[in-house]
């Protein structure tokens, strides 16, 4: 089906990256009260991978940036536009920038976006418009983030969640459409379930004149709204975004959401009646990599070969903001 347009949407490549340094849930009860059983049986968290002190957002980003246009079978200057959706930039005035240098994407404008677990979906949806409009052919999506830096490694509840990663997506103009449907939403008078907040300290500059002057702060979580959150608001987005893309529930091959937790996959996949064998998931390897989790989880399964070319995605991120949103494609 192609949109008003006339212009159609392929998702041409995927690519990912992780740090090499891992730490199980054995590692993990080394650094605070908690144990694999815990960890496993709450979460299906196994392991994370954890960027060292000479990595950089920017790295893993440009790496899988790069392993995805390899797999688009493009070159950086063939790109018009760059998307990063993190939450952790090397530099708060964006990153997207640097990637774009060390890719010698010579000709696309780049900008971060920040959506936190839901950034890739919401990167998805901005890219799709910049495409139907007819403005961009061409569009590198990156969803990385690096929570290492910013988790509480004293606090048991956060620190056992998160791992750091990146992942890629190209997303190309094309005469059949592939991109089918999207729902994105958000609600800020629930900010606080999810935070990662900036603290100012007054500082008297002269006079009276002062100013805040701080850091941020570590992750804090309210882990059961967040839960009852994610399993009540997810179906109702995969269900609406299915409708606009005309299609059932049958008619997804896979699931693939943001990899929090393996209990909010069950219990979102079950509310939707989808069976478990449709269900990706990776994050007994990865953790909660924010707004990686997506892309990362969908690069595995299409290099293992299990999601072929035409296979219909319902794609689904939530989190900080709170934020929520959905996107029903066909791969390829
Ligand atoms: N090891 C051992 N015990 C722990 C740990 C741990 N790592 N963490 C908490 N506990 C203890 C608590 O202290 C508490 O003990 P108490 O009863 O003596 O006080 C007990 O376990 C139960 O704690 P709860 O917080 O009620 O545990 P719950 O079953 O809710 O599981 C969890 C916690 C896993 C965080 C769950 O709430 C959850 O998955 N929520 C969703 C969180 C999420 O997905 N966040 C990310 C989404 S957004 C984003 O990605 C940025």
């Amino acid at each position: 089906m192609l949109q008003e347009s006339g212009i159609g949407i392929a998702m041409t490549g995927c690519g990912s990256a992780v740090p090499a340094a891992w730490l199980d849930n054995t590692g993990m009860s080394q650094l605070v009260e908690t144990s694999d059983e815990w960890i496993a049986s709450r979460t299906g968290i196994r392991q994370r991978r954890l960027a060292a002190p000479t990595e950089s957002l920017r790295t893993l980003a440009t790496q899988a940036a790069q392993n995805a246009l390899d797999m688009a079978g493009l070159v950086a200057t063939e790109l018009d536009l760059i998307i990063l959706a993190t939450s952790t930039a090397d530099d708060l005035f964006g990153s997207a920038s640097q990637i774009q240098a060390d890719l010698g994407a010579t000709k696309a404008a780049a900008f971060d976006l920040t959506a936190a677990c839901s950034g890739f979906i919401f990167a998805m949806v901005t890219a799709s418009q910049f495409i139907r409009t007819g403005t961009y052919q061409t569009i590198l999506l990156v969803g990385a983030d690096v929570l290492s830096r910013w988790v509480d490694w004293s606090d048991r509840r956060t620190c056992v969640l998160f791992g750091d990663g990146a992942g890629a997506m190209v997303m190309q103009a094309a005469e059949s459409d592939r991109f089918l449907g999207f729902e994105i939403r958000s609600d800020g008078s629930r900010n606080e379930c999810l935070t990662l907040a900036f603290q100012p300290q007054p500082r008297e500059l002269v006079n009276d004149i002062r100013v805040g002057q701080g850091s941020f702060q570590p992750i804090q979580m309210n882990g059961q709204e967040v839960y009852r959150f994610a399993v009540k608001k997810v179906p109702e987005v995969i269900e609406k975004a299915l409708f606009r893309s005309q299609l059932t529930v049958e008619q997804i091959d896979w699931l693939l959401l943001h990899q929090a937790n393996q209990r909010i996959l069950d219990a979102v996949a079950e509310r939707l009646g989808i069976p478990a064998h449709k269900v990706i998931s990776n994050m007994g390897k990865y953790g909660n990599t924010s707004a990686a989790s997506i892309p990362l989880a969908l690069d595995e399964v299409v290099r293992a070969g299990h999601v072929k070319p035409g296979d219909v995605i319902a794609a689904a991120g939530f989190g900080a903001g709170l934020t929520w949103g959905a996107a029903i494609f066909k791969w390829g």
